[in-house]
């Protein structure tokens, strides 16, 4: 049988990461699991984020991936040094493609980040992006009222558009050439961040590298799959599948056929 991409997040964010890999790796079965009964992520201690993680890794293993993507930046900063040390296969995160894919499209060295409170406070991308290239300038903001608006499939209402303008306040006006979605959830809202903030920045999404980078290590450990066979991908979420379903198909189209399975957490 043929090996699985597994892809986690703490709700229908990942979906963002889940479409570029079915994208660029259109052989590649995929099963997603969308913690969405404990979503958002982003405001919980990063020891709980840390144990939700675990959790879901401990229940994405038993269908034996070949590879695991965190496809939340929360996540991210709180448990990805410690899954990959847990489990025997690769594990991707977030944070280091968004940096990746920042440092190629700047030109002033100017970058924002916003993200959730947890992915913020982490000080996870500032640190990656200065690994990278240690003269970057980075400036940083928490916007945590973006993931909720999302959850609820609620992306371009007059409503949206006022929390989001008013959630980028800070951010507006910094001499910045190029955003980092930070939040895996965001490019659910990328039209109306960009009216925001306007045609000079460039707003940069993790989702391509992190999908590429995906590809890379298959590639490398001859784990690309083979065959003409259409996959079939599995949804898993722990909340409402009604909801989780309409806002996959909205996201993916055909892509998603089957109901989502809830896995109830604990
Ligand atoms: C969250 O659950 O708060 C956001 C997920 C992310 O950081 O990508």
């Amino acid at each position: 049988m043929q090996q699985a991409i597994a892809i986690l997040d703490s709700g229908v964010g990942g979906l963002t990461v889940a479409k570029e890999v079915m994208r660029q790796l259109p052989r590649e079965k995929v099963i997603y699991f969308g913690d969405t009964a404990r979503t958002p992520y982003g405001p919980r201690s990063s020891e709980e984020v840390k144990q939700f993680t675990e959790q879901i890794v401990d229940f994405l293993i038993q269908f034996d991936p070949k590879v695991i993507v965190i496809a939340c930046n929360t996540a991210t900063a709180a448990a990805l040094d410690h899954i990959s040390q847990k489990v025997d296969i690769p594990v991707i995160g977030v944070i280091h493609p968004g940096a990746r894919a920042a440092i190629t499209a700047t030109k002033t060295g100017n970058i924002g980040v916003i993200g959730t409170m947890g992915t913020i406070n982490s000080g996870a991308y500032t640190t990656a992006l200065k690994q990278l290239s240690p003269y970057i300038n980075v400036m940083s903001q928490a916007c945590p009222a973006l993931v909720p608006l999302v959850e609820q499939g609620d992306f371009r209402s007059e409503h949206t558009r006022s929390t989001v303008s008013e959630s980028l306040n800070g951010m507006k006006d910094k001499p910045i050439d190029t955003l980092i979605l930070g939040c895996t959830h965001y490019p659910f809202l990328m039209e109306t961040i960009g009216q925001v903030m306007g045609p000079h920045v460039k707003l940069i999404s993790s989702a391509d590298e992190t999908a590429r980078e995906t590809s890379t290590i298959l590639y490398d450990k001859g784990k690309l799959a083979i065959g003409d066979e259409t996959p079939v991908h599995q949804f898993f979420c722990s909340g409402d599948p009604v909801m989780f379903q309409s806002i996959a198909r909205s996201w993916l189209g055909e892509q998603i056929r089957n109901t989502p399975v809830v896995w109830q957490v604990s």
